[in-house]
């Protein structure tokens, strides 16, 4: 190497390692998750952490907020609505400039509008009850509404059984996000002309559900839909198995998760579970992510961990955007937590979940959903959700309103 070649290569060298401490030394810029890392609803908020660490490590491979890295300030919120408050107050004193969470709807009711009241962004990444984004004009989600995913589940259901004539349907009337589900389920088996059977209600924390179905068996169910979580969902199958029910099963949102494997064990083998995200979707974006997870976890990325990715990349893709034009260094944390708010609504993204925007309300405008069938392996606690419709919906803004569950005797 010739000595002038020679000094280029030091000075090259010089410079990098100076802009390399320069990004290190940047004051991150801190973004809360608040999800349930503690309780049964860690079934799913295990998922989201996951997700969420993978986006921060990858945005930050990739230069963080324009130099500034990005860090995760995590706040357990357990499974319920006053943990989900707790998390949300200590992260908006902790000086976040928005938060991913809470786990669950039923949570959300109680913590956005303390996010709102603060001015401080909020993506939900799991939230899928009607009626979220309008709590307030800081609160969005990723998470598409039952509305439009639910019913993509029965439609497969009558693709693999045309005779299909009588539903029972059971949901958690304790949680937010069942009783909206099976508002959207039972209106989904009326109109396609099927015959509801008498709603049958649970709690969430229930473990036996033998008056329930022993109600409902007497009647000949050719399908049977539960809206709860993973626990409660997951015992509620095993024990319909257990008691002789034959038919085809709907899991809604609360079982799309292998966590509830252990749960219903073999019993889980069949299950059908709407999908808001394909392992098998083909981008340059869904790759990385996919094999990122796969090399750390061993197995396929499920919705909740590519919903939580997706949360944190609007974040930081609408941090960029408002660095790049406004200059993050020259608003206070108040006026960048609304100017942060405002930008994510305004962008478009290329996603794990396909491409996406917002609806000037925060709600997600999303094209593409799966229906998947739970195949278990014969060790009876491992198994896979394995693809058997997709199917393209309009945006969010045409569809219509779903209205309140309509519980049975
Ligand atoms: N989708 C569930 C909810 O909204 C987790 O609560």
């Amino acid at each position: 190497m010739s000595r002038r070649l020679l000094s280029f290569a030091v000075l090259a060298a010089l410079l990098l390692t100076v802009s390399i401490s320069a990004a290190q030394d940047a004051e991150p810029v801190r973004i809360g998750i608040a999800v349930a890392q503690t309780s049964n609803v860690a079934l799913f908020g295990q998922e989201q952490v996951i997700g969420a660490q993978i986006a921060s490590d990858y945005y930050n491979e990739q230069g963080g907020i324009n130099g500034r890295p990005i860090e995760l300030v995590f706040q357990d919120t357990a499974g319920d609505e006053a943990g989900a408050i707790n998390a949300f107050q200590t992260l908006i004193a902790d000086n976040v400039v928005g938060i991913v969470g809470p786990t669950l709807s039923q949570q959300a009711f109680a913590a956005d509008p303390i996010a709102e009241q603060a001015g401080v962004p909020i993506i939900a990444p799991s939230n899928t009850a009607r009626g979220i984004p309008e709590i307030g004009a800081y609160i969005a989600r990723v998470s598409a509404p039952v509305a439009v995913v639910a019913p993509n589940a029965v439609r497969a259901a009558l693709d693999i059984n045309p005779d299909i004539a009588r539903v029972a349907v059971f949901y958690a009337q304790n949680d937010a996000f069942a009783t909206s589900e099976t508002g959207t389920f039972q209106e989904t088996v009326t109109a396609l002309g099927l015959e509801l059977l008498p709603v049958q209600q649970f709690q969430t924390t229930d473990t036996d559900f033998t008056t329930q179905i022993t109600n409902v068996l007497p009647q000949n169910p050719d399908l049977v839909i539960v809206s709860g979580l993973a626990a409660d969902g997951g015992n509620l199958i095993r024990q319909l198995r257990e008691l002789g029910y034959e038919g085809l099963i709907i899991g809604g949102n609360g079982l799309n998760t292998a966590n509830v494997f252990p749960v219903c064990q073999a019993f889980c083998d069949g299950v059908l579970v709407a999908q808001a995200y394909s392992v098998s979707y083909e981008s340059e974006i869904n790759t990385i992510f996919r094999d990122i997870y796969t090399e750390q976890q061993e197995k396929n990325p499920p919705q909740f961990s590519a919903q939580a990715f997706t949360a944190v990349q609007v974040f930081v893709e609408a941090l960029i955007e408002l660095d790049n034009t406004v200059g993050l260094d020259t608003l206070d944390l108040a006026a960048s937590r609304t100017q942060l708010n405002e930008t994510l609504l305004s962008l478009e993204y290329d996603t794990p979940l396909g491409p996406l925007s917002f609806t000037p309300d925060g709600e997600i405008n999303q094209g593409t959903f799966y229906v998947a069938r739970i195949e278990m392996n014969d060790d009876g606690q491992t198994g896979q959700f394995a693809f058997v419709a997709s199917i393209e919906t309009e945006p969010a803004a045409e569809v219509e309103a779903t209205p309140e569950a309509t519980p049975g005797s």
